[in-house]
């Protein structure tokens, strides 16, 4: 029996939270990971993770904004590797801001990361799979982009377009056997959850934190939040083990919050 081939993959906002869990569970499975981020120190750490795993890995620190970085950060790692078998397109950001008193500084910042290095470096890595002819892309959306967030609209906006992208990536992936899919995880307790629900409580006019977080929690059908390795685990699953035939494939992963 031959050993099964060694997988390529590289994971954006690698750094902390949901990424780096990722980023970890690849390495553990053998696997040689890209970590990109804007955060070289994060980066690092997720990159000691996956080492002390016996994982081969590649730091790319850029910001995904600027013009031409998440195609670059595809190439770094095809040079590296000869190839990419899986992209994980996690780096996001999201603030809060009054519907009325939204400002085109926070709608361009969402956007640029969440919507177009998501797709550059989707374009990216599907012109790599299509030469390959395999590899398996999963976006990170997000409960929001099917609700009404009147404090959180370019976000929600912006998932609803990696919503959108995914269907046509996979449409357009599908004729080189290359598969694309999406998770959408439920709240976790991770840095920009954390930032989010404290301007959310302070522009809800709350000042009982506990209180209003609870509420939030009891919000989810299933009663708690979730941890990012768990979520990471479903990444892993759709990037490795799930059936060829699954593509244009949304996996809720909001203990009940989306149903759909
Ligand atoms: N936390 C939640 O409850 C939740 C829920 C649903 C969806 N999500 C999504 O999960 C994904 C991961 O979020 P998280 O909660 O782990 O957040 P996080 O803030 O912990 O991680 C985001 C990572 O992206 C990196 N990043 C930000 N701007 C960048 C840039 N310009 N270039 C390169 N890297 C950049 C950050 O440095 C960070 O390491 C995001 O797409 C987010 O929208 C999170």
């Amino acid at each position: 029996m031959t050993a099964p081939q060694r997988k390529r993959a590289l994971v954006t906002g690698a750094a902390g939270g949901l990424g780096q869990e990722i980023a970890v569970q690849f390495a553990a499975r053998g696997c040689a990971v890209a970590v990109v981020d804007i955060n070289g120190a994060g980066a690092e750490i997720t990159a000691a993770r996956c080492r002390e795993l016996g994982g081969e890995t590649s730091t790319i620190v850029s910001d995904l904004t600027q013009t031409g970085v998440p195609e670059r950060a595809i190439a770094a790692a095809v040079d590296a590797w000869g190839g990419l078998d899986i992209l994980v397109n996690n780096a996001g950001y999201g603030a809060i801001e009054p519907f009325l008193e939204m400002s085109d500084a926070l709608w361009d910042r969402t956007l640029s990361l969440n919507v177009t290095a998501l797709a550059m470096a989707l374009a990216a890595a599907g012109r790599v799979m299509r030469a390959q002819r395999s590899g398996r892309i999963i976006n990170i959306t997000s409960p929001a982009s099917r609700m009404a967030l009147p404090y959180y609209t370019a976000y929600a906006a912006s998932k609803a377009a990696v919503d959108a992208i995914t269907r046509s990536a996979a449409v357009a992936l599908a004729p080189f056997g290359v598969l694309v899919n999406s998770v959408a995880p439920g709240m976790m307790d991770t840095e920009m959850q954390r930032s989010t629900e404290l301007d959310l409580a302070r522009v809800e006019g709350r000042n009982d934190l506990d209180t209003f977080l609870a509420e939030r929690t009891r919000r989810v059908p299933l009663g708690r939040r979730v941890e990012p390795a768990a979520v990471a685990g479903g990444v892993v699953w759709l990037a490795l083990d799930a059936p060829d035939y699954i593509t244009a494939e949304r996996l809720n992963f909001s203990g009940g919050l989306d149903r759909d």
